[in-house]
């Protein structure tokens, strides 16, 4: 069964949204019928432990026809990298951060998330916390992105 960490530093914008997103698009797949998945999302950061998604992540989301019901921040745990068999970074400071929080024996190795959508030059899901509306929305088409990738990546597995 794959299981998937998406990590950002509040987690309260872009691994809620990854989280949001991958969740919906595994069901549109129909990939939750292929295999059992779990998906999870944490912050390198425990500042915002116990919030839920911040506002505009859930505004943006929802016009896109994402549910973030249920999701609250939480750190990530060295433990994450034994439970876990994907750990992605929404860019490469918290691909940083998850590569010191790794228990140097853990099989898990951090990557970052955008390395799934092949289409992009981009690799970092920009940090949408102090700038307006169109950077959450950039935010999901990136997100959007990676998660066809994972999807198709992980189909390509079994
Ligand atoms: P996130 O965004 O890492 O995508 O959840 C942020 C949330 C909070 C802060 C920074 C980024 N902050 O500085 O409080």
């Amino acid at each position: 069964m794959p299981s998937i960490l998406f990590v950002c530093l509040g987690n309260i914008c872009r691994s809620p949204t990854a989280e949001a997103v991958f969740r919906y698009k595994v069901e549109q797949s129909g990939l939750d019928k292929e295999m059992d998945i779990r998906i999870d999302s944490a912050g390198t950061s425990a500042a915002h432990h116990g919030e839920g998604p911040d506002k505009r992540s859930i505004l943006a989301g929802q016009g896109r026809g994402y549910s973030f019901e249920g999701q609250q921040s939480r750190p990530v745990r060295q433990q994450d990298f034994h439970d876990f068999d994907y750990v992605l970074a929404m860019d490469s400071r918290n691909l940083q951060n998850l590569r010191r929080i790794k228990p140097a024996e853990a099989q898990t190795q951090p990557q970052l998330f955008l390395n799934f959508a092949e289409t992009l030059s981009v690799k970092d899901v920009p940090d949408p916390y102090y700038g307006g509306a169109k950077g959450f929305d950039h935010v999901l088409d990136l997100i959007e992105a990676a998660s066809d990738g994972l999807i198709d990546h992980l189909r390509a597995k079994t």
